[in-house]
This record gives C-alpha cells, sequence and structure tokens, in this order.
C-alpha cells in the first residue's frame, strides 16, 4: 500500500448560509480574496504538499468550480492575440494536468463526514487529506505541507489546530491531549463545543486533516449526529479507539472565509501581501480609515 498521501478531499457541496448573498449563485470557494478565488490559494497549499489528486465534493449550482479548472479556450486566445503574456500566466497557473482532479456530487448536504465518505472510491486504500476550504491558512510551509511531514514522522492520523481565541474555545472542536509538549501531540479524543469552563485544552480543529482509509467503513455505519448531520468528528473519534491520532499546532494564520467578517480579513490580508499590487492596496485601505 501507498502510505504517501497523494490525494485530498475537498468538501465544498456546504449550503454557504453565513456568506449569502453572496454565495446565492456563485459557490462559497469561487469568492474572490482580492484577486482570485477561495479555491487557487488552497489547491496551491495542496500542491505544496505534494498532492497530485483533488477530489471535490459538489452540490448542485456548483458547475463553476469545475469550469474553473478547466481550460477556458477563447479567454486564453483572447489574451494570446492581445500579447498579455502576465494576465494569461494568471489564468493558467490553476489548471490540473488532465485526470487529477474529481468532482463527486454529494447530493444532498447531510453533513461533513457524509462528504468525505462521498469519496471512498475514488480515494481507495491509502491516507489521504482533507483540506476544508472555506479556512484559508497563511503558512510556510504550507498548513497540509506541515501536516504531511508529521504524519511521515509518526503516521496515523494527523488533525492540524490552532488556538482558539481567548474565551472562545467553546464555539470549536477541541482535542484532549494526553499531554502538551511541543507542537506535535498524542490525542486522547475531542469534543465539539465544550461548554465554557470544561475545554479539555485551548486548541481547535482548523480545518485540515490527514486520515486513514480506515474512516470509510466508520461514516458508512454512522447515524446522524449533532445537527442531524453525519459528523466527521464522531467517526474519527471512533478511529481513535483502533489507531493513534496527532494534533499538529501548526505555524500560520488561519482567515476563516465563512463569515463574512472572516471573508473581509483575508481579502484585507492578501491584498497587503500581494507581491505587485500590495503597496498601492495599502494606500486604499489606509484611504478609508
Ligand atoms: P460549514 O458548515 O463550515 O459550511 O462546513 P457550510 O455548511 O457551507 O456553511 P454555513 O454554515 O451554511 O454558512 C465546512 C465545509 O464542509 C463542506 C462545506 O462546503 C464547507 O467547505 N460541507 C459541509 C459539505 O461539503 N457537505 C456538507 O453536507 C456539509
Amino acid at each position: 500500500m501507498d502510505r504517501r498521501v497523494r490525494k485530498a478531499v475537498l468538501p465544498v457541496a456546504g449550503l454557504g448560509t453565513r456568506v449569502l448573498p453572496g454565495a446565492k449563485t456563485t459557490p462559497k470557494n469561487m469568492l474572490n480574496v482580492f484577486d482570485r478565488p477561495i479555491l487557487s490559494y488552497v489547491i496551491e497549499e495542496g500542491r505544496a504538499a505534494g498532492i497530485e489528486h483533488f477530489v471535490f465534493i459538489v452540490g448542485r449550482g456548483q458547475g463553476a468550480i469545475e469550469d474553473y479548472f478547466d481550460a477556458s479556450p477563447e479567454i486564453e486566445s483572447a489574451l494570446e492575440a492581445k500579447g498579455k503574456a502576465d494576465i494569461l500566466a494568471e489564468v493558467r497557473r490553476d489548471l490540473p494536468k488532465p485526470g487529477q482532479m474529481s468532482f463527486v456530487r454529494q447530493m444532498a448536504p447531510l453533513g461533513l463526514g457524509h462528504a468525505v465518505w462521498c469519496a471512498r472510491d475514488i480515494i481507495g486504500d491509502e491516507p489521504f487529506a482533507v483540506m476544508l476550504p472555506d479556512m484559508l491558512m497563511a503558512a510556510e510551509p504550507a498548513a497540509l505541507a506541515q501536516a504531511v511531514s508529521a504524519h511521515d514522522q509518526v503516521g496515523g492520523n494527523i488533525i492540524v489546530v490552532e488556538p482558539a481565541p481567548e474565551g472562545e474555545a467553546h464555539k470549536y472542536g477541541i482535542v484532549d491531549l494526553e499531554r502538551q509538549e511541543g507542537r506535535l501531540n498524542r490525542m486522547r479524543g475531542m469534543v465539539e463545543k465544550p461548554a465554557p469552563g470544561t475545554e479539555p485544552s485551548n486548541l481547535f480543529i482548523s480545518g485540515r486533516y490527514v486520515l486513514q482509509p480506515d474512516i470509510f467503513p466508520l461514516l458508512e455505519k454512522q447515524g446522524k449526529g449533532a445537527g442531524g448531520e453525519i459528523q466527521l468528528t464522531d467517526a474519527m473519534a471512533e478511529l481513535m479507539k483502533a489507531q493513534p491520532f496527532h494534533a499538529l499546532e501548526y505555524e500560520g494564520v488561519t482567515y476563516d472565509c465563512g463569515d463574512k467578517i472572516g471573508l473581509l480579513r483575508a481579502n484585507v490580508a492578501f491584498a497587503l501581501r500581494h507581491p505587485s499590487l500590495g503597496a498601492d492596496a495599502r494606500a486604499a485601505i489606509s484611504g478609508l480609515l
């Protein structure tokens, strides 16, 4: 069996209710962060981690995602004719080689666990990554690359975590560690939205995972959990009885693009760090204050 992490699952079939009406006709993860869609950054991160095949779990009305990762002969030939080589390179930068992306319909948004389960046939019998694309992670090395290195080191399953803002741990999925020493620690369990004061740590599960394929049969037999959805955390808790899980506190900054203020923060941050437009962006933003 290949132990390398070659494939990543990107569940994008949620309804994006927190960013409506923007996400009504544009899939949430196709919304722009400054000059490119959220998914462009996430694919770049995946590639930096050595991912060779991306499996998107999509819903109805999300054809724009497939179109974005396909050639666009009209646009490309118009740019070629006009000699706009720089824009052409931008348009082509995210394109996969044919066969490096798959698109699976979830058919009903039954929860993150169900979305991941939809990838079972394409993943097969090898470890794989899960990337929740609403979480943009600015990191060097890339956040998923840090998780893959941790997997190379300790094997099993890896969950990327980060400290919750002071007093906000009860809003998140929080990990319970055997002991907290350095950034990579063996887990004992996890709790979804613990009551204030009962949090086992301040580290929340932030949207990147490396999982073993043994998660699939557990997702298959799972009933509905919290919120009437099939939860990934419930299946991971079950798998933890048989296999080690480590929490990796990654080094970097996360922007949660799943709500309006997080998306705004990401827009400002990525505009400020843009290689050619960053200085103009800074002037434009300070002019607003
Ligand atoms: P979220 O709950 O953050 O996304 O799920 P959402 O449902 O789109 O957002 P809101 O709460 O309505 O605003 C985390 C990720 O899992 C995907 C979502 O698309 C998102 O990328 N997801 C969630 C699915 O693919 N299928 C589901 O059934 C649920």
